[in-house]
């Protein structure tokens, strides 16, 4: 029988599909159509302090492989969600990751403070929102501001803490080191990359932001490339995202250096996809005559000269 079980940090997840933030909502949705108790965890949808509408609509295009989204953190705000959406989500049998997005330092600590008092799993700050204008990517694109912020999330709660961090950047391998000495315990990678679609009959942006962030199986190989860098510059885990299809693209990120990984743009297409990718990690381990899953993890090896 394949062990599926994988440990991020001190946390086991029960196999290592998670999850992302802002495909899953919280979870309401999505039990209709399995039994989230099987799938790792859940990421909710990246909250802030107040409530947002988000962006204004078009804000989801379809592109070659994959999809932009502007949705820009439409969310219920963090009393609501504590109230209204933890306790449901805590009852769902899974681990329990929250997203969190501030406008500035104060409020990522002042969600911190508060879910240390909830049984949450995990915080994934989210320093990579490439849809607000405040916060979020501009935290996440300055290795000084990510170190100061995870530090000071630190002192505030001991709960573990992720970081997740945006490919909008020269090297997403300085800003994981930053978030390492900041104290994270795991970096999460990518958030979507920048992009535009474009309407040639208006000669306008498809999206009504104009721009909006890149999703789906086109940014796979760049997320893979990104954890195999990223694997070679932090000892803390890594929890892959970016394009995972399938139970071998799962795979494929444990081998650039994933303890675990994250499913977004694949629920929207197929809101089985995490239990069928479980499904078939165990099967292709079957195959591989591999019987732990983590032995997978960080075994590429790169060709030399
Ligand atoms: C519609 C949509 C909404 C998203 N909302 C969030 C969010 O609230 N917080 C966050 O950290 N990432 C958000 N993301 C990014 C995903 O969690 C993930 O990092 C990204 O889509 C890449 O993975 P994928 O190719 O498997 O979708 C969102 C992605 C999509 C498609």
């Amino acid at each position: 029988m394949a062990d599926l079980t994988v440990c991020v940090g001190n946390i086991p997840f029960a196999n290592p599909v998670i999850a992302a933030s802002g495909t899953f909502g919280f979870g309401r949705e999505m039990r209709n159509f399995q039994n989230l108790g099987r799938i790792g965890g859940i990421c909710s949808k990246g909250l802030t302090l107040l409530p947002r509408d988000g962006n204004p609509a078009p804000r989801v295009a379809e592109t070659a492989s994959g999809m932009l989204n502007s949705v820009g953190l439409q969310n219920p705000g963090f009393t609501s969600f504590l109230a209204n959406e933890l306790p449901f989500m805590i009852d769902l049998g899974c681990r329990i990751i929250v997203n969190i997005a501030g406008n500035d330092p104060e409020e990522y600590l002042e969600m911190c403070r508060r879910l240390d008092a909830t049984s949450v799993d995990a915080i994934e700050l989210n320093l990579s929102c490439p849809n607000v204008k405040e916060g979020c990517m501009l935290i996440g694109s300055n290795p000084e501001m990510i170190e100061k912020l995870v530090a000071a999330a630190r002192q505030v709660t001991k709960k573990p803490l992720w970081a997740k961090l945006t490919p909008n950047v020269t090297s997403i391998a300085d800003m994981a080191r930053a978030a390492e000495s900041g104290g994270a315990d795991a970096v999460v990678l990518i958030n979507t990359l920048l992009g535009i679609a474009i309407d040639r009959k208006l000669r306008r942006p498809i999206l009504r932001n104009n721009i909006g962030g890149l999703s789906g199986p086109a940014i796979k190989p760049i997320a893979l490339r990104m954890v195999a860098e990223t694997y070679r510059a932090v000892s803390i885990p890594i929890v892959g995202v970016g394009g995972i299809m399938s139970g071998n693209d799962v795979l494929e990120f444990m081998i650039a250096g994933a303890t675990a990984v994250e499913v977004g743009t694949a629920n929207l297409i197929k809101p089985t996809a995490c239990q069928d990718i479980i499904d078939e990690i165990r099967a292709i381990m079957e195959l591989d005559g591999v019987s732990e899953v983590g032995q997978y993890t960080g075994t590429l090896e790169l060709w030399n000269g």
